[in-house]
């Protein structure tokens, strides 16, 4: 084929592929399997004991998950982390446990070990039980042994642990032999044993491919890890027919899984490791906190455990322990303790205890928390709740005082009515009208329920419910990294040249900004509301009994292309209900309304002609609003 032919299939196959995308299906695509409606609580064993772990460890916090009142309060699943593996039985390839460290394991017979009676243990509590593998051959620990590690042994390929072309006999060991409940998946075997790689060429472990490589975000093998992502979600949902499992996908905000996860697991980690470091915590934090749109009941971002309990989260430091609690709830986190539960000072188990915040976790329409106003010092996050109350956190994440105002209009409720504030700390009730003012110490979080009416009379806007909005197609065709997370020095240390910006995600769908962080703003005209997208983008509503869609529709004025004009379209279950012009740079919005009564999927399609986005145009549903 000579060059120019080749080119010319290239951009052929390129618009087709784009075409296709668009396409409405009149589905849900994002993942409802798995028991995650809402998202799960419970304690890991990580963040304590690392592979130091044993049966009496795991039961003995298992025990006092109950005997604290935590398991009362919704904190159910007891999961083990890294470090309970023996080796890996060959011919037959069946996993063997530490049977030295869970003497309830060595059953004997034809399966050697067993964590059946583990498992029938923690569920006779009426907990669940979590387990832990590697997608790739071998595991975290392997690649990163601690100084009191346990390790798998024998010979290299007994000690290949991890799930890599075992998928569908692990999971069924695992999962239905051994009645598990959760699992997560780590990705260190995709990434960590390169054939280069000294670990490798020592002899000691076999040589994968990386398709992980550190967190370069071009040069991962997208399609090559979600694909294995995805096998394992098959394999769960055939042993564990009920679908009460979990499925939580470890790979670090890396393989641009943010694009991918909400459609396979159950949770997915946005970032690397947390850390007992207030900084890490910021880390961490902003890798899920812009990501309202990308998380929905059955799929939620996991900014990683719990650290209250250690370092600059233990009793000592109290107000940053609420931070971290507060923020971990608002944004839809799961609520995974990592700390030893049977030794948690009384104050500290008041913060993970509370009741009202684990309500605003916890609340069923799933909605993760929008950025209601942002600054490098404070933010102000803002969830709608089921039956329409707001919870509002509002976080000083600086080294000074505060002052801060609370407006109705960052919370979407009415000026002109009362509105009451209930402090979910103190309880304290206030009444405020249009706006009020707070002084925040530092490191302070202060998250209330808000109620009042609503500034949109009879219905709701779309950035007041993302957990039923999927962005089944973005628009995002260049891959770039988040300069907004707060770039912590990676493991304590500042050998190399520094933090740089690691997770991609960037461009991507927005509740109430453009996808980069500008105010919404079409024909200059500026919208305080709407989604903000990126044009060639398909984005998914479940509706909510609603009749009437609208949205003033427009190429924002931020764009980076100014040459071609975007068409807005909407559907109803799959067929077209309403239809723009096509908009151009500059040009004023144009109100589009359709009508949904009794349509259940909503799809809103942006597509500009031609190909995919060379250089991204940014388009605006300005006040999208779904109304009665
Ligand atoms: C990775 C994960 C951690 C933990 C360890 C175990 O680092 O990100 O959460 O599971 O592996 O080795």
């Amino acid at each position: 084929m000579n060059g120019r032919l080749c080119a010319l299939t290239f951009a052929l196959l390129a618009s087709t592929a784009f075409a296709a995308d668009l396409t409405p299906t009149g589905h849900w695509s994002g993942n409802t399997s798995g028991a995650a409606m809402t998202p799960p609580m419970g304690w890991s064993s990580w963040n304590t004991f690392a592979t130091n772990i044993s049966e009496e460890r795991v039961l003995g916090v298992a025990a006092a998950l109950k005997s604290t009142g935590l398991a009362a309060k919704g904190y159910r699943y007891v999961n083990m982390d890294d470090g309970w593996w023996a080796k890996r039985r060959m011919p037959d390839g069946r996993m063997q446990i530490r049977a030295d460290q869970f003497p309830s394991a060595a059953i004997g017979g034809a399966e050697g070990t067993s964590f059946k009676p583990f498992t029938d243990k923690i569920h006779a509590m009426g907990l669940k039980a979590g387990i832990y593998s590697d997608l790739g051959r071998n595991s975290c620990s392997q690649a990163y042994p601690s100084p009191d590690g346990f390790l798998p042994k024998g010979t290299v390929e007994e000690r290949e642990i991890g799930l890599y072309g075992h998928i569908r006999q692990d999971i069924t060991t695992y999962m239905h032999d051994w009645g598990f409940d959760y699992i997560k998946i780590d990705g260190c075997g995709l990434r960590d044993y390169g054939p280069n790689n000294p670990r490798v060429t020592s002899g000691n472990f076999r040589a994968l491919d990386p398709l992980i490589y550190g967190w370069n975000i071009n040069a991962a093998n997208v399609a090559g890890v979600s694909g294995l992502y995805s096998e394992v979600g098959e394999a769960l949902k055939t042993a564990k027919p009920n679908g009460d499992f979990l499925f939580s996908i470890c790979v670090w905000g890396a393989a641009d899984v943010r694009s991918w996860a909400k459609d396979v697991g159950n949770i997915s980690r946005t970032s690397d490791d947390l850390g007992p470091i207030w900084a890490r915590m910021l880390h961490n934090f902003d890798s899920a906190s812009r990501r309202a749109f990308y998380a929905h009941p059955g799929s939620w971002n996991d900014p990683d455990m719990l650290y209250v309990g250690y370092g600059e989260f233990d009793e000592n430091h109290i107000t940053e322990a609420q931070s971290h609690f507060a923020l971990w709830a608002i944004t839809n986190a799961p609520l995974i303790l990592g700390n030893d539960v049977s030794k948690m000072p009384k104050p500290l188990l008041d913060i993970v205890s509370n009741q009202d915040i684990i309500a605003i976790n916890q609340d069923k329409e799933g909605n993760q928390a929008v950025l209601a106003y942002d600054a490098d010092n404070v933010q102000i996050f803002v969830k709608t709740l089921a039956g329409g109350k707001k919870a509002v956190a509002i976080f000083n994440r600086g080294v000074a005082p505060a002052e801060v105002d609370l407006t109705a209009q960052q919370m979407k409720l009415a000026e002109d009515g009362d509105i009451t504030l209930t402090n979910l700390w103190t309880k304290q009730q206030t009444k405020i009208k249009k706006e009020t003012k707070f002084q925040v110490a530092p490191r302070q979080t202060l998250i209330f329920t808000a109620e009042g009416a609503h500034q949109l009379k009879n219905g709701t806007y779309l950035s007041e419910m993302p957990g039923r909005v999927n962005p089944a197609v973005d628009g995002i065709t260049t891959r770039q990294a988040d300069p907004y997370i707060f770039r912590f020095q990676t493991w304590g240390s500042t050998r190399g040249n520094g933090a740089h910006p690691q997770y991609a995600g960037w461009g991507g769908a927005q509740a109430d900004y453009t996808p980069f962080g500008q105010t919404m703003a079409v024909g200059g005209k500026f919208y305080e509301t709407g989604v903000g997208v990126l044009a060639n983008s398909r984005l998914e509503v479940r509706n909510n009994g609603a009749t009437t869609f609208s949205a003033d529709v427009g190429v924002d004025d931020s764009t980076l292309d100014t040459s071609r004009p975007v068409t807005f379209a909407v559907y109803g279950d799959g067929k077209l209900l309403a239809k723009s012009a096509p908009k151009a740079y500059g040009e004023k919005a144009e109100p589009l309304t359709a009508a949904v009564k009794g349509v259940k999927i909503i799809e809103l399609v942006a597509s500009n002609a031609g190909a995919a986005n060379v250089q991204p145009t940014v388009v605006t549903w300005g006040n999208a609003a779904l109304t009665k």
